[in-house]
């Protein structure tokens, strides 16, 4: 008979180890449990076949046992992620068998939720099954709030994006420029500088394995671009430190994430009294604080990929036994755009 398949965490790393991605001995564990069927699905909840499952440098937090936005991830438990799939039985009149879904269903086969927790994923002119973890996903949600909304960004901004070439620095670079705004990027190759300048529309981008690298990118936002008003901070760290010497007065600086420290413990930033005397915001944000307005984000995406003015690029492992090295792929940044894995 065939089985569930389902990854659960079985120990976390430490707050500043890596993730082992062995799962007879690491931190995640493979469990088989029977193919929930018809007879186990609560009234008012679904059946659902999982497609896609999300992989984000959020979870890496997750498997810390500290306080943050969502609980830490338990042990034991199906390890959370978001995912795409499709109805396979319901008892909830919101939905009917075949139709296309997102949830928060863990990284397993097959998983039973309350309708309430499941959202249609309809399809759209233009638009795939996929882009909703995509656009229409976290990612798009996070670039579209964060650079709107937290930054402010406005037609004739100069809009700095850390970590411009993974799944929300992607997007947002592309929605700068249909802003009217003046892009300049970094991200962690030659490759991905190439594809932000000549794919995406960056003005300028560098890569930060580059020797002269800080150099370069303050030279650029500095005399090039006479100093930034927006920053989308994808990355923290040293990246962030040099761009808090780079602001005009009244910068917003949207923290997004801070992958740069994810594995370890932050060295805090240096320049920040550069806040005080640029009377510079910093703020952060999490997309759920924008749950609201999803809706009308959606309703443009839709509209500029209809008009096909995004490039979506994904990054899709195959087999649901490879979520933990794509989640430990993340951090050596192996992916342009959004790692997914494809499940069945
Ligand atoms: N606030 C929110 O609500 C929210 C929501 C979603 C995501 N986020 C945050 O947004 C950021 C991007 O998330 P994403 O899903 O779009 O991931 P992603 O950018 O698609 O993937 C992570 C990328 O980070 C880069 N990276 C890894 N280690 C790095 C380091 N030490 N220094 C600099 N860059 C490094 C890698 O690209 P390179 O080749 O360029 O190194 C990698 O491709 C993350 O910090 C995430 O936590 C926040």
């Amino acid at each position: 008979m065939s089985q569930n398949t389902q990854i659960i965490l079985r120990e976390r790393p430490g707050i500043q180890g890596t993730v082992n991605p062995s799962l007879e001995s690491g931190t995640f564990a493979l469990q088989k449990s029977p193919i929930p069927t018809e007879k186990d699905v609560p009234d008012g909840s679904v059946l659902i076949k999982v497609r896609y499952v999300s992989i984000d440098p959020a979870m890496r937090g997750w498997l810390n046992d500290t306080r943050s936005y969502l609980p830490p991830a338990k042990i034991g438990d199906v390890f959370r992620c978001a995912a795409l799939g499709e109805i396979v039985h319901s008892k909830s009149p919101s939905f009917t068998v075949g139709d296309p879904i997102a949830a928060s269903t863990g990284w397993q086969q097959y998983a039973i939720l309350p309708a309430k927790l499941v959202e249609a994923a309809p399809a759209k002119k233009g638009a795939e099954l996929i882009d909703y973890l995509g656009v229409f996903g976290s990612s798009g949600l996070t670039a579209y709030f964060g650079l709107f909304e937290v930054a402010k960004a406005k037609q004739g901004d100069v809009v700095v994006v850390t970590g411009a070439a993974g799944s929300v620095g992607s997007i947002v670079v592309q929605l700068a420029k249909i802003k009217g705004c003046t892009v300049i990027a970094t991200a962690g190759s030659d490759d991905k500088v190439k594809w932000l300048k000549e794919e995406l529309g960056a003005d300028d981008a560098f890569s930060y394995r580059s020797p002269t690298f800080f150099q370069d990118l303050r030279n650029c936002i500095v005399r090039k671009h006479k100093f930034a008003h927006c920053v989308f901070d994808n990355v923290g760290g040293a990246q962030l430190d040099l761009l808090l010497g780079c602001l005009r007065k009244h910068a917003r600086i949207a923290l997004c994430g801070a992958i740069s420290d994810y594995n370890g413990v932050t060295n805090g930033l240096k320049n920040y009294l550069a806040l005080i005397g640029q009377s510079a915001t910093i703020q952060g944000f999490i997309v759920f604080d924008y749950a609201d307005k999803y809706d009308a984000a959606r309703t443009d995406f839709a509209k500029w990929l209809g008009e096909g003015k995004l490039k979506r690029n994904f990054y899709t492992r195959e087999g649901l036994e490879n979520a933990p090295q794509a989640l430990i792929d993340l951090f050596s940044g192996v992916n342009k755009g959004k790692m997914v894995v494809k499940v069945a």
